[in-house]
């Protein structure tokens, strides 16, 4: 496989290395001048001494314990046991700190573009879309936000009781992110979690981490001190601590289930921890006998490797009907093959280099493992491997002993089964550990019925003739089993991060008084019928 060494434009380049030597604590970029780690991109560029290798991009704090505890301590003083200026502020007081501080990322678009280019390996069209989508995602939980206020500005009347119920605040958030989607998938937590009147700590993801640095000082500049907390680190060494502290409301992180499971287990107080947890899944694609190939194998070659696989709704494996199988993966081999390989500001380029270097080996491990159990690559590129890629594999056909079957691959290999009965796929999801999402393909409406019927039930979305994924952000995004828990919309994450709480009083002459003086004093931020434009 050939990597294309052309020159990197100009505007893409690396010019000088971010030293990241602050964290974000009580209001305050604070020096940090212990250890630091390097950070590399798995791009391959020459060095000073003329070596070509992975790219030295800057350093970040290597925080351990101890600033970590500060971090938390800063996120607890700001929530201030529910007495904090944020979680009693007005509603317009947060939404205003909020658009400054959207207003302030926009400017920083080609900064986080490139380096969500460089840190991860995502194309140039993807980066800039992640971008995009995050700054829509803020505007839109913005405008959800509101509705969701003028939905509650009102009083119920029951039983000779009046209440008016608002959402409130949980407390403070551990916000953790994956690296495929560092921007896009932390801030969909943290900013929601924001927006309802909690504290944080958030620490970025181990790669896309910074991508951060642009946006450090709108996070400064926009929320009250200690609102927000950065800090960078290994997450068993500063998140682990911070869960025993058994101080932590939410723990809201996009990941794999083993981290979630160790970090839950570190809290002393389980039942007040609340989980909002997007994780692993292995979302199937299954492919009917009289599915139309060219839309089949289209959205399979968008679903399986778009940013190589590493996504949490890719199709992490494909099951076709025998009838089609042999035509189905003729066509779809020859499409991988023709893939673009390249770097992620090249034109038209599909698959990019793997930001986790061990990725290409794991992957040959998981190829290794299925031939040895009888399966073939049936491209003719499949497998062949660089010091920083493996071109995807497409294998057939796949079994349940193989590791590939079972794993989340989250990366460049393709396994295939075919079936004879529908019972098949379907029991193998049933007995799975995953419950995301499923790509349906088919037409005949006798066949489709029932088997949406039974599908909505083994999974949380259902895609009709297009490959999963999370988009559009208003739609749910949650799984079953092992894939999820809680859900996360624009709508679905503030409700989420918040519980109902609400002020109640008898119907009688003195409280109703009470309650007219409150509405028309407008002295508490919380008991008001006011309409937020
Ligand atoms: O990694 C999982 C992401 O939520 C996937 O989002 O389907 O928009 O790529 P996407």
């Amino acid at each position: 496989m050939e990597m294309i060494q052309e020159i990197i434009p100009s505007k893409y380049q690396i010019k000088e290395l971010i030293h990241q030597n602050t964290y974000l604590v009580n209001g305050e970029l604070k020096k940090w001048s212990g250890k630091t780690t390097e950070v590399y991109s798995s791009i391959i560029s020459e060095g000073e001494n003329g070596v070509s290798g992975p790219t030295l991009l800057g350093s970040i704090p290597y925080m351990t314990e101890e600033g970590a505890l500060e971090a938390l301590h800063s996120a607890c003083d700001a929530y201030g046991k529910g007495q904090g200026i944020w979680p009693t502020m007005k509603v317009t007081d947060r939404v205003s700190c909020m658009e400054r501080f959207v207003e302030q990322m926009k400017l920083k678009r080609d900064e986080v573009v490139k380096l969500l280019m460089w840190e991860i390996g995502k194309s140039l069209p993807d980066s800039e879309k992640e971008f995009d989508r995050t700054v829509e995602y803020i505007y839109d939980t913005i405008e959800d936000y509101k509705q969701l206020d003028r939905d509650s500005a009102k009083f119920h009347k029951h039983q000779g009781v009046h209440a008016h119920i608002r959402r409130g605040p949980l407390g403070v958030v551990l916000c953790l992110g994956p690296y495929n989607y560092p921007l896009n998938e932390t801030f969909a937590l943290l900013i929601p979690a924001l927006i309802m009147g909690n504290t944080a700590i958030f620490k970025p993801a181990k790669h896309g981490v910074l991508l951060i640095t642009p946006l450090l000082e709108a996070f400064k500049s926009s929320f009250p001190r200690g609102v927000v907390n950065i800090i960078y680190g290994r997450g068993r060494e500063v998140a682990a601590p911070i869960m025993k502290t058994g101080r932590i409301d939410v723990l809201a992180l996009i990941g794999n289930s083993k981290s979630a499971i160790a970090l839950q287990d570190q809290h002393p107080h389980k039942n007040r921890l609340r989980l909002v947890l997007g994780l692993e899944a292995k979302n199937p694609a299954i492919i009917l006998p009289d599915a139309d190939l060219d839309l089949a194998i289209d959205e399979c070659i968008a679903g399986t490797l778009s940013f190589n696989g590493q996504r949490c709704t890719a199709l992490k494996i494909i099951y076709v009907h025998e009838d089609v199988r042999e035509e189905f993966n003729r066509r779809f081999s020859a499409k991988v093959d023709a893939l673009k390989f390249g770097n992620p500001w090249d034109p038209e380029v599909k698959l990019t280099p793997l930001p986790e270097p061990g990725k290409p080996a794991y992957i040959k491990e998981l190829i290794d493992d299925a031939e040895a159990k009888g399966a073939s690559i049936i491209n003719e590129r499949g497998g062949k491997t660089t010091e920083n890629y493996i071109f995807p594999a497409v294998l057939y056909p796949v079994t349940k002993n193989m590791r590939v079957y079972e794993e989340e691959q989250f990366g460049p290999v393709i396994p295939v089964l075919s079936f004879k009965s529908i019972d098949e796929p379907l029991d193998d999801m049933a007995d799975s550990s995953y419950g995301q999402q499923v790509s349906l393909f088919g037409k005949n409406v006798n066949t489709i019925a029932p088997l949406i019927d039974t599908l909505v039930n083994l999974v949380c979305r259902v895609n009709l003739n297009s490959s999963c994924q999370r988009g559009p952000d208003v739609y749910p995004f949650t799984g079953r089993k092992d894939s999820a828990a809680s859900t996360l919309s624009v709508h679905d994450a503030l409700r989420s991060f918040s519980i109902r709480t609400f002020v109640a009083s008898k119907d009688n002459d003195y409280n109703n008084k009470i309650l007219k003086d409150l509405l028309d004093s407008k002295a508490s931020n919380f008991v008001y019928t006011d309409y937020i434009l």
